[in-house]
């Protein structure tokens, strides 16, 4: 009996009632059974609903049985040694009935007297600019015995610190508090909770340095405290996390190395560290993180050589983002070897040497971003490659790079790159006379403020907008695609990541 859903429960006693023939009784015992709730239990529910949706919602009104025949939404029961108990609190506009939120919500002592309760969340809820709340700082421990799941999702005037006393609620396996306003540090008390899977503080202002305690909870799957204001170093105590799947830090402050430690997390799928303050080269380790699939540091002032790590052992890597992290050295051949690799962004970085021409023959290859960099020679890549990847392959702001010329009548030439120059196409007349005298000298065509219909002709109707064009328009030519890659690049990543969540 322990456990039963409300509805199954419903149900049940129902089939009881008919197969007893308890329709024409009218056996006063058979109603005290439908609703075996503890008064205490129940006031609780009320009061505590009360506090968050407003005085004039009257719970014994409305739901006069709550975990039975006027179930709310919301709102699970357990049925334990023949009494109801509240199991999950959902407050929130999740779905068309929801308990939805007053313009001052508050809590109220009496929601940690619901001592079954598993599940507590709140989404949109504080969100008055005008009535900042903060969470109370004690009678959580009230809820240690049972609680699993805390998740805070949207609550922007929901500020002050996490409270320390979280850390008593020793059952958690969820902790999650998605874009609040909480302030502070994260509480050395986290490290305390050993059963926590998910712990997700992103979108938060949270400060202060990561504590070393965290090292502690070896059940963890997902550690989440991006967009935040973290600074300090990420401590080594995080090659405890053997269990870890996920590992986002993006877009705090962090600084200081990569610990080496961070080789241990055998199992780790994502690795975001973008928009911090890392340095000190990239962490020889990485290669052994043989399960990661995503690996995103953009955005570091890291330094040191690419070629520091071994790509080629990183057999699952589909996404790579090493961009404006100022590394040295020449595009690793190894990387050629990555088969999974759909995702590879370069940019803004001082790489030198030419691109291995391998990154053609890689089956997954759907985007590669080498624009700022120091890159030079040919790029010898077939028309069909420039063709399969289009705007997904960026090579601009790579001053001494350039395309083979013959590339330049098929419009599938890079966008932003230079064709070489060769004696062949300047002596060659019908090139001459088809582009005109400004697409064979690189110079000459930034003096040239507009586009003429034979021109466009001569482009096959301008289908694809070529960098030479744009030129030729009197814009700097790199400098746009520049951006717009970077945006491209970062949007596609996010979307990636997005959907990895979702
Ligand atoms: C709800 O309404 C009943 C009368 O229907 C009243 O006795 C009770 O005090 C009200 N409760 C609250 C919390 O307003
Ligand atoms: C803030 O809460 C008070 C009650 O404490 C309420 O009267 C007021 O309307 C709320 N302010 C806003 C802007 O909702
Ligand atoms: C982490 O575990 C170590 C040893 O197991 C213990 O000494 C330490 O107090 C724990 N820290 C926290 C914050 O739980
Ligand atoms: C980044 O770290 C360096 C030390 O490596 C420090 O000097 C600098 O102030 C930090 N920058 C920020 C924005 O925290
Ligand atoms: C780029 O490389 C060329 C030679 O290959 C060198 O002369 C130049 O200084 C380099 N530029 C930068 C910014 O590293």
């Amino acid at each position: 009996m322990r456990n039963l859903s409300t509805t199954s429960f419903a149900i049940f006693l129902i089939l009881m009632f008919l197969l007893d023939g308890g329709w024409c009784d009218g056996d006063s015992e058979e109603a005290v059974v439908v609703a075996p709730m503890k008064k205490a239990e129940q006031d609780a529910l009320y009061s505590a609903i009360q506090g968050f949706v407003g005085n004039w919602w009257n719970g014994s009104d409305l739901f006069p049985d709550p975990c039975g025949w006027t179930p709310m939404q919301g709102v699970s029961c357990d049925y334990m040694d023949e009494f109801w108990y509240v199991t999950e609190l959902n407050i929130g506009p999740l779905h068309e009935n929801s308990l939805s939120c007053s313009q001052n919500p508050e809590f109220r002592p009496q929601i940690f007297e619901l001592s079954h309760l598993k599940t507590l969340s709140f989404f949109d809820c504080f969100t008055s600019p005008h009535n900042l709340s903060t969470l109370p700082s004690g009678y959580w421990e009230k809820l240690g015995a049972s609680l699993e799941s805390l998740e805070f999702r949207s609550n922007p005037s929901l500020i002050g610190p996490i409270p320390t006393v979280f850390g008593n609620l020793q059952k958690l396996e969820s902790l999650v508090l998605i874009e609040n306003g909480f302030t502070g540090s994260v509480p050395l008390s986290i490290g305390n909770l050993r059963h926590l899977k998910r712990l997700v503080l992103s979108g938060n202002k949270c400060s202060g340095r990561i504590p070393d305690s965290l090292g502690n909870l070896t059940e963890l799957l997902i550690l989440d405290f991006s967009r935040n204001s973290l600074f300090g170093h990420l401590p080594f105590s995080v090659g405890y996390l053997s269990s870890l799947l996920k590992l986002d830090l993006s877009n705090n402050m962090l600084e200081g190395a990569i610990p080496g430690e961070i080789g241990n997390l055998k199992d780790l799928t994502l690795l975001d560290l973008r928009n911090n303050n890392f340095s000190g080269g990239l962490t020889r380790s990485l290669q052994e993180m043989g399960s990661l699939e995503e690996l995103v540091l953009s955005s570091n002032p890291l330094g040191g050589d690419i070629g520091n790590v071994d790509w080629g052992k990183m057999q699952n890597l589909m996404i790579l983002d090493l961009s404006s992290l100022g590394l040295s050295g020449e595009v690793p051949r190894s990387m050629a070897k990555l088969n999974k690799l759909r995702y590879v962004g370069l940019s803004n970085n001082y790489l030198t040497g030419n691109l291995p021409l391998e990154i053609a023959n890689m089956p997954s290859l759907s985007a590669v971003y080498v624009n700022g960099n120091n890159l030079t020679g040919e790029l010898k890549f077939s028309e069909t490659f420039y063709r399969r990847l289009g705007r997904q392959f960026g090579a601009s702001s790579n001053p001494n790079l350039c395309y083979p010329a013959g590339l330049m009548s098929t419009g599938n030439a890079p966008l932003g790159v230079y064709p070489c120059k060769s004696e062949e196409i300047s002596n060659d007349p019908s090139l001459k006379s088809n582009l005109g005298d400004e697409y064979s000298n690189g110079k000459q065509q930034k003096q040239q403020p507009s586009m003429d219909p034979a021109h466009k002709q001569a482009w096959g109707g301008a289908r694809d907008l070529n960098p030479n064009i744009i030129s030729s328009l009197g814009l700097s030519s790199s400098g746009i695609d520049g951006v717009w890659w970077v945006l491209l690049a970062e949007t596609f990543v996010m979307t990636l990541l997005w959907s990895w969540f979702s």
